[in-house]
C-alpha cells in the first residue's frame, strides 16, 4: 500500500485504511474499490491523502501501531463521553479502562518500538482522533522510557483525556479558519484548567493522569499556561503528553494550514526543546518516530522517485525503498534499495500533493499503476 493524495486517484485502487466520519461511520471502508466521486467528499472533510493497495505498492505493508478495531472503537468511545457530558455533565471514565488495556496490549505485542504510520483524521472529527493518537504516542514513549504497565496506563488515559476541556470552547472558535483574536485565544487557554476541573475529583484518575490533562501547554521556559511553571516542575507524564500532542497537531492537516512533514516537525520540534519542550524526553522521541513512514513518496539524491518499504529501528532516516521512476530517463523502474546500505544515495526529501500536482513528470509517475 502507499500514500497518495487523492487527486493522483484515477478511481479503482483498493482503499487500503478505513478512515471515520464525524458520526462515527465509515467515510471510506478498507478493501472496497475507490469510486471518483469520493473526492469531492474527502475534499469537503478535509482529506487530501489516503493509503491506496496497488500494483506498484504490491507487498508494502504500512501497519498501525494498534489494530484498526481498537482505533475506532476508542474514538467513539471518547465521543461517546463527550457527548454524555454535554446532555448529563456526567463522565464515565470506567468504560475507558477497556479500551486504554487494549491499547496498551497492542503497543506492547510489537517488537520494535516505532510510529511508522500516518494517522489520517477528517477536520471534523480531528478533536477526537487526536486524543486517541496522542493517547498512542504517549504509551509508545513512556514503553521506549521503561514505564511500566501501570504507569502506563496513567499516559493512556491522561493522553484520552487531555484536550476534555475543549468541550466546553464553541465550536466556531475551534474550528475558525482565521487567526484567533486574544480574546478567543485567551478562552482556548482555558481548556485545560477546565478540564483539570471536570476530573480534578475523578477517584478513577491519578495524580499523573490529572497533571496531564492540567499541564500539557506549560513550557520549560515557564511560559506555558495555565500555571507559567518552569521545566523542575512540571511533571514527567505533562512532559510526555506535551511532545505527543505538538507532534500530533503539527502533522495533522488543520482548518487554517496544510500537516508539516514529520521531517519538518521533528526539526520545528527540535528547535522547540530550547524553551518548550523537554529535551532529554525529546530525544528519546525523536528515536521512536520513523522520518519516511512505510507507503510515504520520497525523491532520492539521484532524482528518482521511490515508495518507502521498510524502516529499521537502527536508521530510521535510511529506509529501505521501492525505487518506481526516473525523473531524468523519464523511465519507469522497479529496483529495492536499502538506504542503509548505500552511500551515494539518500532521501532528499518527502514528495508533498502540490509537488505531483504541478510537475507532470512526478504526476505521472504517481499515477501508474
Ligand atoms: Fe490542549
Ligand atoms: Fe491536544
Amino acid at each position: 500500500m502507499r500514500l497518495v493524495p487523492i487527486e493522483c486517484l484515477n478511481g479503482g485502487e483498493i482503499i487500503a485504511k478505513t478512515i471515520i466520519d464525524e458520526t462515527g461511520s465509515r467515510l471510506l471502508s478498507r478493501n472496497t474499490s475507490f469510486k471518483p466521486y469520493y473526492k469531492q467528499k474527502l475534499v469537503e472533510r478535509g482529506i487530501e491523502k489516503i493509503y491506496i493497495a496497488d500494483e506498484l505498492s504490491e507487498g508494502i505493508e504500512s501497519k498501525d501501531v494498534i489494530s484498526e478495531k481498537v482505533r475506532v472503537e476508542t474514538i467513539d468511545l471518547v465521543k461517546d463521553m463527550v457527548s454524555l457530558f454535554k446532555a448529563t455533565q456526567q463522565i464515565d471514565v470506567n468504560r475507558l479502562e477497556d479500551s486504554v488495556i487494549r491499547i496498551i496490549e497492542d503497543i506492547l505485542n510489537n517488537k520494535e518500538i516505532l510510529y511508522d504510520m500516518v494517522d489520517i483524521k477528517t477536520k471534523d472529527n480531528y478533536t477526537y482522533c487526536h486524543c486517541v493518537n496522542v493517547s498512542v504516542l504517549c504509551v509508545m514513549l513512556g514503553r521506549k522510557m521503561g514505564a511500566n504497565r501501570s504507569y502506563l496506563k496513567k499516559l493512556a488515559l491522561g493522553g484520552l483525556l487531555h484536550d476534555f476541556g475543549k468541550i466546553l470552547i464553541p465550536d466556531e472558535i475551534l474550528n475558525k479558519p482565521l487567526k484567533l483574536s486574544n480574546t478567543e485565544f485567551d478562552l482556548v487557554k482555558l481548556h485545560p484548567f477546565q478540564g483539570y476541573q471536570i476530573f480534578k475529583d475523578h477517584p478513577l484518575l491519578t495524580p499523573i493522569s490529572k497533571a496531564m490533562i492540567l499541564m500539557h501547554h506549560e513550557q520549560i521556559s515557564g511560559e506555558g499556561y495555565p500555571l507559567g511553571v518552569p521545566r523542575d516542575k512540571i511533571p514527567e507524564g505533562a512532559k510526555i503528553c506535551a511532545i505527543c500532542d505538538v507532534f500530533d497537531a503539527m502533522t495533522s492537516k488543520r482548518i487554517h494550514r496544510d500537516p508539516y512533514t514529520i521531517i519538518d516537525t521533528l526539526n520545528e520540534m527540535e528547535k522547540m526543546t530550547r524553551y518548550h519542550l523537554d529535551p532529554d524526553i525529546f530525544k528519546i522521541f525523536r528515536s521512536i518516530i520513523c522520518y519516511y513512514p512505510v507507503g510515504t513518496t520520497v525523491l532520492l539524491t539521484d532524482e528518482t522517485i521511490a515508495i518507502v518499504e521498510k524502516n529499521k529501528t537502527e536508521s530510521i532516516s535510511q529506509p529501505t525503498v521501492r525505487v518506481i521512476y526516473d525523473l531524468k530517463s523519464q523511465q519507469e523502474l522497479f529496483k529495492r534499495l536499502d538506504l542503509m546500505l548505500c552511500d551515494d544515495v539518500k532521501i532528499k526529501r518527502e514528495l508533498i500533493p502540490e509537488e505531483y500536482m504541478n510537475n507532470p513528470s512526478i504526476l505521472r509517475a504517481m499515477k501508474q499503476s
